[in-house]
């Protein structure tokens, strides 16, 4: 399925029910003029973090993908997005701090090359993730040290045309898994396997030895470009999946 036929553009009023996930993919290679917009929404801490990118164009994309964080949340929120404060998990997980609502909203982002993916809930945790399909002179040994031993097993019964796509398949599932946990790489990535099929939706993923934990998440991969892979890791069952992509005029 092409992505354009997913990724719909939202209209201005922007609702997330409950029990709906909301996803955007956005490019992050965008016009000056938003570039500036952004960066007057960023707080002190990510400006000074945008400034210690030696290039420029990794310093836009840090802003763009922060401003975009921020303009959704504020448009879920109903609230200015500068005025956003985020706090951080011990292993780096943003949340929101001090807002009004009663619920908890919950986001989660990855970026890669020129492009940039957000997952939104209310009151689910989850995990997002997106990689650009290239080329790893070290793909197998990178598999045989962080894979389980059967999704290294999986990967290397593939035809060789076929690892590469897998690789990023795999990794990226496991990858939104260890984000929604929050543990980031601290998780051992060999402890759980996810499933290699391109667009499944189970066996989505097994932890091994915690079968609460496998039953805790579903597992969706994301349609996106050719050239990119994503993947979304999401607490419960009963919740629908919304795609939207960034509107190309850049004033939404
Ligand atoms: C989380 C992690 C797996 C992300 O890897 P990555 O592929 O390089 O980056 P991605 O583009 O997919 O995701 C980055 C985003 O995930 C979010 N993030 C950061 N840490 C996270 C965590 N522990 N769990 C979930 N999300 C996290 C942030 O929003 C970050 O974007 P930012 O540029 O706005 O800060 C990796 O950075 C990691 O393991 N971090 C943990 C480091 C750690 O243990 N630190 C301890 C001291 S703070």
């Amino acid at each position: 399925m092409f992505y354009e036929e997913v990724w719909g553009v939202p209209h201005n009023e922007l609702t997330l029910a409950n029990d709906v996930v909301h996803v955007w993919y956005v490019p992050l290679n965008q016009p000056m003029a938003a570039v500036q917009r952004f960066t007057h929404l960023l707080a002190p801490d990510e400006l000074q973090r945008a400034e210690r990118f030696h290039f420029a164009r990794d310093r836009y994309h840090y802003i763009v993908s922060r401003g975009v964080l921020r303009t959704l949340l504020g448009r879920y929120l109903q609230c200015a997005p500068e005025q956003l404060q985020f706090q951080y998990g011990e292993r780096g997980k943003p949340t929101l701090s001090h807002t009004k609502q009663p619920k908890q909203l919950q986001f989660n982002l990855s970026h890669t090359h020129e492009r940039a993916i957000y997952a939104f809930a209310w009151e689910r945790e989850l995990g997002i993730d997106i990689e650009y399909i290239r080329t790893l002179d070290d793909m197998e040994s990178i598999a045989n040290h962080f894979f389980s031993a059967r999704e290294y097993q999986q990967l290397c019964a593939l035809p060789q045309a076929d690892k590469q796509r897998a690789f990023f398949t795999c990794w990226t599932r496991k990858e939104a898994y260890i984000k929604a946990r929050g543990d980031g790489l601290a998780y051992p990535l060999d402890q759980f396997a996810v499933s290699f099929a391109p667009e499944d939706c189970t066996p989505l993923l097994e932890v091994y030895g915690d079968t609460q934990e496998t039953e805790r998440w579903s597992l969706h991969g994301l349609p996106t470009e050719a050239d990119y892979v994503a993947a979304l890791i999401v607490e419960g069952h009963t919740w629908e999946l919304r795609c939207w992509r960034w509107p190309d005029n850049a004033l939404f």
